[in-house]
């Protein structure tokens, strides 16, 4: 062999050789990279997310925004608009943490309990926590809602205590109480000899009262992920069960993610997140796709799936058989339900009406019975404008009602009472941003305004002639993006398969190149004298016109032990 045939064999080989290496990085990569990705993205006790997860200290700092609402014309009730001055905000930084975290493998779960920690930073906020600040009296409230179908006796005896007691339906106390000090109060204080059942044992009244690093949050039990990545964050049970005890069935459901992950490969369909505060599952909707940072994210937002009191939702057909409507299963879970939780069974059965109702939809088939008005099995009796989520069930009976900062997307008759809230999309929706990818969240605004519902009372003499009102009371914002160093490290990492395929694309390229180049100066020799090699090579250089690119392609794609008659011709094309 003459030492041509060496180096151009060898260098045919390499072509070959980078051939299979770009096809390997094309058709590969996306597999490996989604694998390795799928590894990194599930919670271990040795995955990069744990330690953030377990302790967010070492994060950039996470603050809670808390605005309160300052009633100023108390006095003027019934003579004028309600009239409310936001106050603050007040920055709380968060920390969470997580304790007694449990792995299990064979579920593929980890159970824990979390723990928030506020603390107060007089320099961001706009006022301190000694400002004293008049709202509605929610204990007075409070008291009458709960006794309101009680014997006519006890209202009596609860109205003349207001009234020598010379209580008022406000309070003004300053916002460390209202908020985490909490104050003491003679109702509360009374209340624990009385039998009003489901009343808390705090000797305090205040919004986080004793929820400040307290594990109120409950025990939580999440998907790791560590088979199926879809599920990751998905909670699957709280305090030990797969059911609250706050909604009618299938709405008791515990689905959705804790939040804090969400699984890769994001669609624009909706997703659901599981809310301990406010016990139950919350619907955020797709609502278009955003740059953040120049990392591109798919934005949910709450909106009608969430808000409105007539909302209709498929539940999965194994739930389904828990509202079968032929059947009494409904009731019957019901009451097995709380009887089992140590309540008696005292449970109101669903109206047929709700079922006339939900006839009435329009989005859903009449007599799908999969179809569940969830507007209905949310409010527990009376309904709701829409915009307001009835949260008295899990705040021991306080009507406390949840919605958007403002009333931002509600009803705007709520508004008709009061003056001074103005909603508005920028500052008071609740959107949650996920880089489609990888599930990582790219921005979350989560903010809610707390209400608490006024209404008349015949018997007590304090509440005779006050207004029916949802009374705001404060609303917080909690606020978390990426940074510009973590969105860099993104932005690398969705570059990651492109840049695969590009290199991938150049070595095939390079390969073929090589291959074609080693077989035209093969045959070429083979056929002629060994005298013009370097000029025939500037020849297929300069006479190197697309025709010329497409015979070395086909060469090389239709046979490996190089053809030679394809060879002759492609000769014969060149001269
Ligand atoms: C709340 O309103 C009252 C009465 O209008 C006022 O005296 C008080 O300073 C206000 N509080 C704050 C924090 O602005
Ligand atoms: C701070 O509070 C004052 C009075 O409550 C208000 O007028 C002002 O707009 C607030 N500033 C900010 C930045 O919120
Ligand atoms: C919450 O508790 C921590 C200590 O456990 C304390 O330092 C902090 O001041 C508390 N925050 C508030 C708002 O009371
Ligand atoms: C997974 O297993 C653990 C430990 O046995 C258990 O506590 C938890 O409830 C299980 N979770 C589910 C969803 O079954
Ligand atoms: C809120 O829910 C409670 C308990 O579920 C129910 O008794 C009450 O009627 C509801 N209130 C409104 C206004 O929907
Ligand atoms: C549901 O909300 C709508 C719009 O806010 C309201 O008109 C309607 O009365 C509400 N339904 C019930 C049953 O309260």
């Amino acid at each position: 062999m003459k030492p041509w045939m060496n180096k151009s064999l060898s260098f045919g080989i390499l072509g070959l050789f980078l051939v299979a290496l770009g096809n390997a990085l094309c058709f590969l990569w996306p597999t490996v990279f989604h694998q390795i990705l799928q590894k990194e993205l599930a919670l271990s006790p040795t995955s990069r997310s744990f330690e953030l997860w377990k302790d967010t200290s070492s994060l950039p700092p996470m603050y809670m925004k808390i605005y309160l609402y300052n009633w100023t014309n108390p006095e003027e009730l019934n003579v004028k608009k309600m009239h409310f001055t936001q106050v603050g905000p007040y920055y709380f930084r968060e920390i969470r943490q997580k304790d007694n975290i449990t792995f299990n493998h064979e579920n593929k779960t980890v159970s824990y309990v979390q723990r928030r920690t506020w603390y107060f930073d007089e320099k961001l906020s706009n006022g301190s926590l000694t400002d004293v600040v008049t709202n509605l009296d929610i204990v007075v409230v409070t008291a009458v809602h709960k006794i309101r179908y009680w014997d006519h006796d006890w209202q009596k005896s609860l109205s003349f205590l207001l009234s020598s007691t010379s209580r008022r339906y406000y309070i003004s106390k300053t916002v460390d109480e209202l908020l985490f000090s909490g104050y003491t109060d003679s109702l509360v204080t009374m209340s624990k000899i009385m039998p009003v059942e489901d009343v808390p044992t705090y000797d305090r009244v205040g919004w986080f009262y004793m929820r400040n690093g307290s594990d109120m949050d409950g025990r939580l039990n999440m998907e790791t992920g560590e088979d199926d990545i879809s599920q990751l964050g998905i909670i699957r049970k709280w305090n030990y069960r797969d059911t609250t005890r706050f909604f009618k069935i299938p709405c008791n459901t515990i689905e959705g993610s804790a939040g804090e992950f969400w699984p890769p490969n994001r669609e624009k369909t909706d997703i659901t997140l599981f809310s301990v505060d406010i016990c139950r599952p919350i619907t955020y909707e797709y609502e278009g796709t955003v740059s953040h940072l120049g990392v591109e994210g798919y934005r949910y937002t709450i909106d009608k799936k969430t808000l409105g009191n007539d909302t209709r939702r498929r539940y999965p057909h194994e739930q389904a058989k828990f509202f079968e409507p032929t059947t009494t299963t409904e009731d019957f879970f019901v009451s097995e339900h709380l009887s089992e939780m140590g309540f008696t069974t005292t449970t109101e059965s669903v109206p047929d009406n709700d079922r006339s109702s939900e006839k009435s939809s329009s989005e859903y088939s009449d007599d799908d019975p999969d179809v569940v008005n969830t507007g209905h099995c949310y409010c527990g009796g009376e309904c709701t404008p829409s915009g307001l989520i009835n949260v008295t069930a899990c705040r021991f009976g306080a009507p406390v009602f949840i919605s958007l900062p403002h009333f931002y997307k509600a009803d705007p008759i709520l508004l008709d009472p009061i003056e001074g809230l103005t909603p508005s999309d920028k500052d008071h929706g609740f959107t949650i941003t996920l880089e489609p990818m990888t599930g990582i969240p790219l921005e979350v605004s989560a903010r809610f305004q707390i209400n608490v519902l006024m209404q008349p009372s015949e018997i007590v003499t304090l509440l005779n002639n006050v207004p029916k009102v949802y009374v705001p009371m404060f609303w917080f914002e909690l606020k978390v993006q990426v940074t510009e160093e973590m969105a860099s490290n993104l932005r690398k990492l969705l570059a990651l398969p492109i840049v695969m395929l590009s290199v991938g694309i150049t070595i095939i390229i390079i390969g073929l190149g090589l291959i074609g180049t080693v077989a035209f100066l093969y045959f070429r020799k083979k056929r002629q004298t060994p005298a013009t090699d370097a000029t025939s090579e500037k020849a297929v250089d300069e006479s190197s016109d697309k025709k010329t690119e497409m015979v070395y392609m086909d060469k090389t794609n239709s046979n490996e032990d190089a053809n030679v008659r394809g060879d002759r011709r492609l000769y014969a094309k060149l001269y």
